[in-house]
């Protein structure tokens, strides 16, 4: 029997956001976060255990990756044979459509799509919330991408992390709301997440006022999205990427993620909504803008964003499913 599976997982987009490990080689947050897996970029990724295989292999989109990102993968492979007592290598096949130019992180739906195949293939019975906490020692953000709709990543307490896993609040087909990835002009190089949230934890005076804000954003988005309510989720999801933002400013050496573009579409959605529209945005660790607004108001501030002069592209996104099987 051919020890092989295939898996497919949709990317994420933080609401209140994950900023700082307390475990870095366990990928343990220092502070719970909120997603929307997303219904439009994704992972599929089969995997292939083979007795005659003398190391691992990585195909990324039809060619293979790059030393660092093999061993990376390896290294997670080496968790999922240890639990299963095998030494088998495998062939992992993966194929990623979240072109970097929509802004998204490729990370979180890699790693989930990879622990799902991987483990099925070696038929080991896990449920979603072991393989949450699989793939978030992959990369933190992927134990979201297991769930669909809206999701929650329990920061936990205890030091091996096995109360750090994330459970589904609400389904994808509960709440429909859109989200518009904004792309816009940018020329450099940005810090990785990683680096970026390690250089924040370990120099920014402003982290600590991070920590003891963020779980307060967390209670109150939570209770907005059990409600339905846009304008209470909107206004602590932009206020929150606000606060991770400025915990930036104050490392050392300072990062600044944000463009001109960034802070244009920032602008023009402050003036949208004075203009009585329920829209707000959030950011990541980089330029691009992600717009939240409801579906009957999406193509008006679609194709508003596509005028302004620095928006390269608008993407279009709603609330997308979990792992699934292929
Ligand atoms: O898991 P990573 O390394 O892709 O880090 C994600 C960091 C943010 O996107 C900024 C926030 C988040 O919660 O996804």
């Amino acid at each position: 029997m051919r020890m092989q599976a295939t898996a497919k997982a949709n990317t994420n987009i933080a609401l209140i956001k994950y900023w700082g490990k307390r475990d870095e080689a366990l990928f343990l947050p220092m502070n719970g976060s909120l997603s929307i897996t997303l219904d439009r970029f994704y992972s599929i990724t089969t995997v292939e255990f083979r007795e005659n295989l003398a190391n691992d292999i990585f195909i990324l989109n039809d060619y293979p990756s790059s030393e660092i990102e093999s061993n990376k993968v390896s290294r997670f492979l080496d968790k999922i044979r240890k639990m299963s007592g095998t030494n088998l290598r495998a062939e992992v096949i993966s194929e990623n459509k979240v072109p970097t130019a929509a802004g998204f992180a490729s990370s979180a739906s890699g790693f989930a799509a990879l622990t799902a195949a991987a483990v099925k293939a070696l038929n080991l019975e896990l449920n979603q919330k072991e393989l949450s906490l699989l793939a978030r020692q992959g990369s933190g953000s992927a134990c979201r991408s297991i769930y669909g709709g809206f999701v929650e990543w329990y920061k936990g307490e205890r030091a091996d992390g096995i109360d750090s896993f994330s459970k589904q609040l609400l389904s994808e087909d509960a709440w429909n709301i859109s989200i518009l990835s904004v792309l816009v002009e940018s020329g450099r190089k940005k810090v990785s997440s990683r680096e970026g949230m390690k250089r924040t934890v370990e120099t920014s005076p402003f982290y600590d006022g991070w920590l003891q804000a963020v779980q307060r954003d967390l209670d109150t988005a939570k209770e907005a999205i059990m409600s339905r309510n846009f304008v209470s989720l909107g206004k602590v999801v932009e206020a929150n990427a606000l606060k991770m933002h400025a915990t930036m400013l104050g490392a050392e050496p300072p990062i600044l993620y944000w463009e001109s573009g960034t802070i244009e579409v920032m602008q023009h959605i402050q003036s949208l909504r004075s203009s009585g529209i329920q829209v707000y945005y959030t950011i990541d660790a980089g330029s691009n803008v992600k717009v939240l607004c409801l579906p009957d108001d999406e193509r008006q501030i679609h194709e508003s964003l596509l005028k302004l002069p620095s928006v390269k592209k608008v993407f279009a996104c709603h609330p997308g499913s979990g792992i699934t099987y292929l």
